[in-house]
Formats: structure tokens, C-alpha cells, sequence
């Protein structure tokens, strides 16, 4: 049914795998609309009062968007893509039943966005986080400016955001980014004993829970479409198309400020 993905419902707990190990799992066009689809379909489902969402093989939870589709984009469509990436990442933020991430590995750039649209992540000792979309003349754009101000504050968002260094494991579980940190075969494990625990408390208690929650962030939107209009802006940027393009041809890139 799915190509990009796996989508499992065992005791209650459905588990989203992005499954695009031999590119880091990134975030292609068939990855989004599945992961769109398994959202919707996990909401509905009767059977299913949580979800994970995790990165198959050992290496990469998800090391964002897919790069490969930036090229050519205009500011429009760069816009547009933001916007189909926030609209995504927003439904799983408001789900009404606890959607977590099983961070496994690199969480950057959209992957990093994705884990953080979860209503709480963790990591296996492995992870990395970090948003380097500056190493590509890029902002994020998935919602990423937004979420990591609000998990980690303002000072060390803003150095992640403009170093595009990477954070590792004890330092998000330090920074608050992840609630526990486990070794890598204990992860899936981990993840299931606390959804247990949930899932043992009344459901509609749990949905008002995530949804006041989530008010306390609510503002009137204008970040998340100063982020879109940032994000379109960049395309029209010399300097994307050549950090885009470096990296694809696996070259250091050099920008110019245009
Ligand atoms: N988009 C598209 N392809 C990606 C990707 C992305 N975000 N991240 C990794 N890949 C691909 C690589 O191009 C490579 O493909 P190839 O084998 O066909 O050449 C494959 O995944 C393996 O990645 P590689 O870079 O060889 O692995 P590594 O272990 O040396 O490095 C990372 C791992 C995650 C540090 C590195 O892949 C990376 O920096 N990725 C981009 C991260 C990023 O900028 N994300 C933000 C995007 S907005």
C-alpha cells in the first residue's frame, strides 16, 4: 500500500517507519504525501490510540527534505513546498491521540522538524540534531524556526539556526529537545512503555491535554508564514542554487550574498 513508508497497528500503537534508508530517509514528495496519508489513516483508526514515528536502519531517523527536489524550484514553489511541509507537520502536532518520534540517528533539517511536530521525541544515543539548511543558502521551513524556539529557547535556536552545527543526543536531552535518551536497541522499547502508560488513561483526558498544550504556543501564526515567505525567498537566491547544488555534487559550496 505504501512505497516510502511502513505503517504497523500492533497493541494500540501504530508505528510509522520512514523507509528510505539508502538516502537517509529523506523527505521526498512520496514520503510527504504517505506520511500524509498514514496520518489521516491513523486518526481514524479504531484500533490505533498512539503512533511513533522512526527512520528504518541505524543511521538516520530522517536527514530532511530531499534535497534533489530543491532544484529549479522558483519562489513560489518553494513557498508552496513549505506549506505542504507545515500543513503535514501541523496535523501531526494536533493529533488528538500522542503521536511520538524514536529519534535513531540524524534528525536534521525536515527530519528534525518532523521530530519536533511530535508531541514528545526520544533519541537512541546516536542521534543528531540539528538544522542546517544555512549550509544550502536555505532557512527551514517546515515549521523548524518556530518549534525549536519554543523547545529550546530563543538564544541556543538562534545558534543552531545560523551555526547549522549539529547537537548530539545528551546535549538535546540537556537542551530539553528530547525527554530521554536510550541505547539504540532499547529506543522502540522505551518509546511503546510510555505510549502504555497513556494508553492506560482516559483518551478524550489525553486529547485535551495535547490541545491545551498546544494553546500555550498560539499566537496568531505570523512566524510560521514569516518562515514560509523566507523559505520561497530563498529560491530566488543565487546562493541556494549553489548550496543546493553543492551539495548534490558533493562540493563545497561558495556563496556570494546574492
Ligand atoms: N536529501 C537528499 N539526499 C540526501 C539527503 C537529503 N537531505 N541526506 C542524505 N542524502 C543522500 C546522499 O546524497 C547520499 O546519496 P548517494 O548515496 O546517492 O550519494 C545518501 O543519502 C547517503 O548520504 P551521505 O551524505 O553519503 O552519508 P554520510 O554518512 O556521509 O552523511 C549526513 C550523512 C546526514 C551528515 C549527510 O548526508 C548530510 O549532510 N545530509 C544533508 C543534511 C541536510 O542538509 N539536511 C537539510 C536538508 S533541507
Amino acid at each position: 500500500m505504501y512505497n516510502n513508508i511502513t505503517v504497523e497497528t500492533n497493541e494500540r500503537i501504530t508505528t510509522i517507519t520512514i523507509n528510505r534508508p539508502d538516502k537517509m530517509n529523506a523527505l521526498n514528495k512520496g514520503v510527504m504525501d504517505e506520511l500524509d496519508e498514514a496520518i489521516i489513516a491513523f486518526k481514524t483508526n479504531p484500533e490505533a490510540g498512539a503512533a511513533i514515528i522512526t527512520g528504518s536502519g541505524s543511521k538516520a531517523f530522517v536527514a530532511g527534505a530531499d534535497i534533489a527536489e530543491f532544484t529549479g524550484l522558483s519562489v513560489q514553489e518553494g513557498k508552496a513546498l513549505a506549506q505542504r511541509g507545515q500543513d503535514i507537520f501541523s496535523a501531526i502536532e494536533n493529533s488528538p491521540k500522542p503521536i511520538i518520534a524514536a529519534v535513531n540517528g540524524f534528525a536534521l533539517g525536515g527530519g528534525c522538524e518532523l521530530a519536533m511536530s511530535c508531541h514528545f521525541r526520544v533519541a537512541s544515543s546516536n542521534a543528531k540534531f540539528g538544522q542546517p539548511e544555512v549550509n544550502l543558502g536555505l532557512i527551514p521551513g517546515y515549521g523548524g524556526t518556530q518549534r525549536l524556539t519554543q523547545l529550546i529557547g530563543k538564544g541556543r535556536a538562534i545558534e543552531l539556526l545560523i551555526t547549522g552545527n549539529m547537537i548530539d543526543a545528551a546535549t538535546a536531552l540537556q537542551y530539553g529537545l528530547v525527554n530521554h535518551v536510550t541505547e539504540p536497541d532499547a529506543l522502540l522499547n522505551k518509546c511503546r512503555e510510555i505510549l502504555h502508560i497513556v494508553l492506560s488513561k482516559a483518551p478524550l483526558a489525553v486529547a485535551k491535554c495535547i490541545e491545551a498544550a498546544n494553546t500555550a504556543y498560539e499566537s496568531d501564526g505570523a512566524g510560521f508564514v514569516k518562515e514560509m515567505d523566507g523559505f520561497g525567498f530563498c529560491f530566488g537566491t543565487e546562493d541556494m542554487k549553489e548550496g543546493a547544488g553543492a551539495f548534490l555534487e558533493k562540493r563545497k559550496a561558495v556563496f556570494t550574498g546574492k
